[in-house]
Formats: C-alpha cells, sequence, structure tokens
C-alpha cells in the first residue's frame, strides 16, 4: 500500500472505508485522542504518567500545527480532543485551541491540575466551547496534598480552581491518582468530590512505569490497604448512587490478571506528544527500539495509525509469546501491557508480568510486598526545570 499523503484528506477516509483486504483496515480510528500539548508542568508528581526524558518547549507543535492536527483528527472520525500534558493550560494559545477544536466538531476535555487556572481564563475556556474538566487532587489536604505535588498550596488553588469551574457551568472530574502515602486519606477524596460538585471520580492507584517506578517503593500500597480501598469504593458507590460516579483501578501487581491496557495496543487508543509524534500509549517511548512517526512527517495520522511500525509490532495476536499465545485471555487483556512488560523484563514482547501466568508474577509480587512494607517516603520527583528543593518528609 502506498503512503497516504497528508496533503491528501480524501484519500485517508478512502483507505478508512476500503473494502480491500488489508489487514490494517480492521483497526477503525479511535474515537478519542489524548494530546499531550506540551511536557511543563508546575507540578512534580512523583507518579508522573509522562517520560521520563521529557520534550523541550522549543520542540513543541506550534498553534498552527495543533490546530492543523485537530482538522485532520476530525476529519478522519475522530470525536474527542483531550487536552493534556504536562500541564495545558501553561500553554499561552490553550483556548484559542480550544475554539478551534470546538469549531471543527471535536468533544473538547482539559485535564488539568488547575494550579494556573484563573477565574477569568476558566470563563475563557467555557466561552471558546470546553466541554468538561478534569482535575487532578493528590489529597484531601494541603500537608499531605502539597508534599505529593511539590507545590506550595497547591490544593487550595485546585479547590478554588474546581468552584471557578462548576460556577462557568463545565461538568467536572475528580482524578485521585492513589498510593501508599495518601490511600488514608480517600474517605475524605470521596467527600471533597461531592463537595465540590463534581459528577465523576476516578479512583486511580499508580501504575509503576516511568516515573512511578522510580518511586515505586514510597508508593506501592500493602495489600491490607487496598482491601479496605475496594471496600470503601464498592460502598460508596453504593451509597453515592446517581450522586457521584467512581471509576476505580487497582495497581496491576495486585491483580491476578494484567489490565486490558489502552484496550489493547493500537485498537482502541493513540497520544500525541508536543512534538506530535503519534502513540500507542503515554508511556509508549519509554520502551526503546521502536519509532513513532510524527503528524510532522509526510504520512497522515489514519495512515500512521494503521500501518506504522510502532503500531504494528504488538497489534493483534501474532507477537505473543506462551503463555499468552494459547491463553483463552488473549483476546481479553491482549496480553496486558507492553510498557510494564518493557519496565519489568527489558523486553516489550513479554506477557506483562502482572500475569500469574507470567514465570516472573511471583518474584514481582514479593518485590511489591516487600516495598509496601519499607518505611521509604521520600519522595525522587519529576522536574521539568531542574529546580525543586529536596522535599521535605512529613
Ligand atoms: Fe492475559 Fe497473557 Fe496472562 Fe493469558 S497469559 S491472562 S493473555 S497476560
Ligand atoms: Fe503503554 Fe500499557 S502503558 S501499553
Amino acid at each position: 500500500m502506498d503512503d497516504i499523503l497528508r496533503d491528501d484528506p480524501m484519500d485517508t477516509l478512502k483507505l478508512l472505508d476500503s473494502t480491500a483486504p488489508i489487514t490494517h483496515v480492521d483497526f477503525g480510528i479511535p474515537a478519542a485522542v489524548l494530546a499531550e500539548m506540551t511536557h511543563r508542568c508546575p507540578l512534580q508528581c512523583p507518579y508522573c504518567s509522562n517520560p521520563v526524558e521529557l520534550e523541550r518547549s522549543s520542540v513543541e507543535l506550534s498553534t498552527e500545527e495543533w490546530k492543523k492536527v485537530m482538522t485532520e483528527l476530525a476529519e478522519i472520525g475522530v470525536l474527542q480532543f483531550h487536552f493534556s500534558g504536562g500541564e495545558p493550560t501553561v500553554r499561552k494559545d490553550i483556548v484559542e485551541l480550544v475554539k478551534h477544536a470546538r469549531a471543527v466538531g471535536l468533544y473538547t476535555n482539559l485535564i488539568t491540575s488547575a494550579v494556573m487556572l484563573t477565574e477569568a481564563k476558566v470563563k475563557e475556556l467555557a466561552d471558546a466551547g470546553l466541554d468538561h474538566a478534569q482535575v487532578s487532587f493528590q489529597g484531601a489536604e494541603s500537608g499531605v496534598a502539597d508534599r505529593i505535588a511539590g507545590f506550595k498550596d497547591a490544593h487550595k488553588k485546585k479547590l478554588q480552581a474546581a468552584q471557578w469551574i462548576k460556577e462557568a457551568g463545565l461538568p467536572l472530574t475528580v482524578n485521585a491518582v492513589m498510593h501508599r502515602q495518601n490511600l488514608h486519606q480517600l474517605p475524605d477524596i470521596i467527600e471533597m468530590a461531592v463537595a465540590i460538585g463534581a459528577s465523576r471520580l476516578e479512583v486511580a492507584n499508580v501504575q509503576y512505569y516511568g516515573w512511578a517506578l522510580k518511586n515505586r517503593a514510597a508508593l506501592m500500597p500493602t495489600v491490607e490497604q487496598l482491601d479496605a480501598t475496594t471496600k470503601l469504593v464498592e460502598e460508596s458507590r453504593d451509597r453515592l448512587k446517581g450522586k457521584l460516579v467512581i471509576d476505580y483501578v487497582i495497581p496491576d501487581y495486585y491483580a491476578e490478571r494484567p489490565k486490558k491496557c489502552m484496550g489493547g495496543w493500537g485498537r482502541q487508543f493513540f497520544n500525541i506528544s508536543p512534538s506530535g509524534k503519534v502513540l500507542p500509549c503515554h508511556a509508549a517511548e519509554s520502551i526503546t527500539g521502536l519509532e513513532f512517526d510524527s503528524v510532522r512527517g509526510n504520512k497522515s495520522i489514519a495512515w500512521i495509525w494503521q500501518n506504522s511500525d510502532a503500531f504494528q509490532k504488538y497489534r493483534g495476536t501474532g507477537w505473543m509469546p506462551e503463555p499468552c499465545k494459547s491463553c483463552d485471555f488473549r483476546e481479553i487483556d491482549w496480553g496486558g501491557c507492553r510498557c510494564q512488560a518493557f519496565a519489568l523484563t527489558g523486553d516489550a514482547g513479554n506477557t506483562d508480568p502482572a500475569c500469574h501466568l507470567s514465570p516472573l508474577h511471583d518474584k514481582i509480587f514479593k518485590l511489591a510486598q516487600t516495598e509496601a512494607a519499607t518505611d521509604v517516603r521520600e519522595f525522587k520527583y519529576r522536574n521539568y526545570a531542574n529546580a525543586t528543593p529536596k522535599a521535605e518528609v512529613n
């Protein structure tokens, strides 16, 4: 198949509609795309999902390049555009970009730490057509939350921003990343989410690759903590039915089978890095040896999604080793997470060790239990500017 050139969107659409017997046409364009507008961020969360090697601001897509990307995404059938980062509001053109996304018909969601928002900026974003805001919280009160974020008064600013978001009439999701050092605050985080008018709460236990892997000993919860959390989430879901939807993600290490990461590699999802690389997941660049095509090249986004080596490499089941190869779950969890397999075994083509059938499962589970039992509290912070003071431990 010849390359489909970016300048010819009709060809791109033809490819998507093609009934020709081409295996890669099986993978329809995802409904939602996550755009890392920048890796710049004032917070230093020790479990940040951005790559350990951050992209500098000098390589970020320009306003016009992002607009072109959005237009192309809308043309090929993407419905939702998630503005993420780093911190997307660091970009001075964020309002203009939201406006453009809406103009081309994309549903817009802002995933933000909220510490840089002002009341005026929230109003501008709402006026530009922003559909939804998702604010991360690191705890239920400043002592714990600000230390984890590595940012003074972060919690206070987030509460204020949440109020502005609600006053602007925007639906709000609270995103709470949980680990050993803040799980005790989950009951209060749930009450806080209700109090600030969130309609959804994501209780996401840390997943361990990138920064989180560096901080695993300080973050890993105990089995007892996790059991108590699962019980609390179930009770709260019942109690708050119709008021607050609670999504819940447990840490892989304590699961029997791995999560269906990204809905399966190259099946339901892609994201775009600040410089325009099209990635199968936010952590894909942690896998060394994979080359990622960029929206700055001469290929259309649809071509990259369907044909590029990085997406093809672990798509489907053909790449799988045993025990996945002959496992009944191979088309349910698609072998788990490639990034985790790489981080823990050095080969992204191995079975995710989170699976109890992986020969490495027992070893990593025991390691997790050992780390959870330590009193390691100090974080190695993600640090964009190399300027974070050493964190105090409280
Ligand atoms: Fe999933 Fe592979 Fe484990 Fe089977 S062996 S449950 S396909 S990770
Ligand atoms: Fe990359 Fe799971 S985070 S495949």
